[in-house]
């Protein structure tokens, strides 16, 4: 029988009624006459930084500009080292060299898929400045180690929490460890705009006013540059959607954990079908549901044939990515990553996500491992 189409990502009206609260904010912000920065991009920051319990946001352009003006800040430049993790969306990577830098791969955990400070430790050398963990997939790194090591060696730390709004270590949410941290809301991100967009996060006034700075030609005030700096300022409309949804982010997590959670209850002990883990002290706000097995590439046909949408995240470790050949890494550098990348499979999760679409994809999987065990 043929099962009803589940897009690995849909935008729903949840919680209900979000979508004319959004629409409502859009009209009014566009009757403001302000389409550059303002009052929506300053309280949409104040906001933030009272969301995420820290010191200031900086609203910019998008993820990939957050990450660059972060290190920028930070003060990395040519001939630095940023311990990077081998297994990324390549924004990470990118902004890395973007900023002059040179990137240095570390092993993920295998279980939590992130990057752990013991990995970190082994990348180190003189030139080292700053280390860059990601919250992989939803799932805070255990952050603890992170701020220990960086204080140790007199490195910078720099989180990358485009996947994780809201995720907390230790009762602290992600975005408030490192000294400058970079996120994005990218339509599909927990806290999602409806378009580009990204932040900033600092609990350091002057790393906050550099990123205000150079977010905006390194413009102090109008027509007095300081510093040499780049247009990436977090777009007026997208603010006031933002502002929306962000009231609605622990709402929105809530209902991407109580999916998450019936996956983990109703694909347990099949197979060889690994399901995520949570590290101790962390927790996962699942802006993806990673699972992994040796059968991913079949499993992802037949799911398609059901019509079930799926994705993976990511095919290729940056290692093995024909960019970054420069490094001088090869196949067989990062065991970890390269065994992720090669069975790693996301399955549908998204706010408003129906109890029917997902278990379309529970018995989809159930039925593909009656042949596949
Ligand atoms: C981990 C990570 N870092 C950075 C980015 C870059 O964000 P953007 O697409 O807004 O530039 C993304 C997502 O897109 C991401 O998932």
């Amino acid at each position: 029988m043929l099962q009803p189409g589940v897009p690995f990502f849909a935008f729903r009206d949840f919680p209900e009624g979000i979508n004319r609260e959004v629409e409502q904010a859009l009209v009014q912000a566009a009757g403001g006459n302000q389409f550059i920065l303002g009052e929506e991009v300053e309280a949409f920051e104040q906001e933030l930084a009272k969301a995420l319990q820290t010191g200031i946001a900086v609203g910019v352009g998008n993820g990939y500009d957050a990450l660059v003006v972060a290190l920028k800040a930070a003060g990395v430049g040519p001939g630095d080292e940023v311990i990077v993790p081998a297994n990324t969306f390549i924004a990470t990577v990118n902004a890395v060299v973007q900023a002059g830098a040179i990137p240095v791969l570390a092993e993920p955990d295998l279980l939590t898929c992130n990057l752990t400070a013991v990995m970190a430790a082994a990348a180190i050398t003189e030139r080292t400045k700053a280390i860059l963990p990601v919250h992989l997939y939803g799932q805070a790194c255990q952050m603890d180690a992170f701020v220990q090591l960086s204080g140790e060696h007199n490195l910078i730390l720099i989180e990358d929490f485009a996947q994780a709004h809201g995720a907390c270590y230790v009762g602290k949410q992600v975005g408030c460890f490192g000294n400058i941290n970079a996120t994005s809301f990218y339509p599909t991100k927990n806290l999602g705009a409806l378009g580009d967009g990204g932040a900033v996060v600092t609990a350091d006034p002057e790393l906050a006013a550099f990123a205000r700075m150079y977010r905006n030609y390194g413009q102090e005030q109008k027509y007095h540059n300081r510093i040499i700096g780049i247009n990436s300022r977090l777009d007026t409309l997208q603010a006031a959607v933002l502002r929306v949804k962000l009231r609605h982010l622990p709402q929105l997590n809530q209902e991407r954990q109580r999916l998450a959670q019936l996956y983990l209850e109703e694909l347990q002990g099949i197979a060889d079908l690994a399901l995520p883990v949570t590290a101790p002290g962390s927790t996962h706000v699942y802006h993806i549901f990673h699972i992994r097995t040796r059968h991913r590439d079949t499993l992802q046909v037949w799911l398609a044939e059901q019509g079930i949408q799926t994705a993976v995240h990511y095919p290729v470790p940056v290692h093995l990515q024909e960019a970054y050949t420069y490094l001088g890494y090869r196949r067989g550098s990062f065991p970890v990553a390269e065994e992720l990348a090669d069975t790693s499979l996301s399955l549908p999760l998204f706010p408003g996500m129906t109890a029917a679409e997902q278990q379309a994809v529970i018995s989809s999987i159930h039925t593909f491992f009656r042949h596949h065990g």
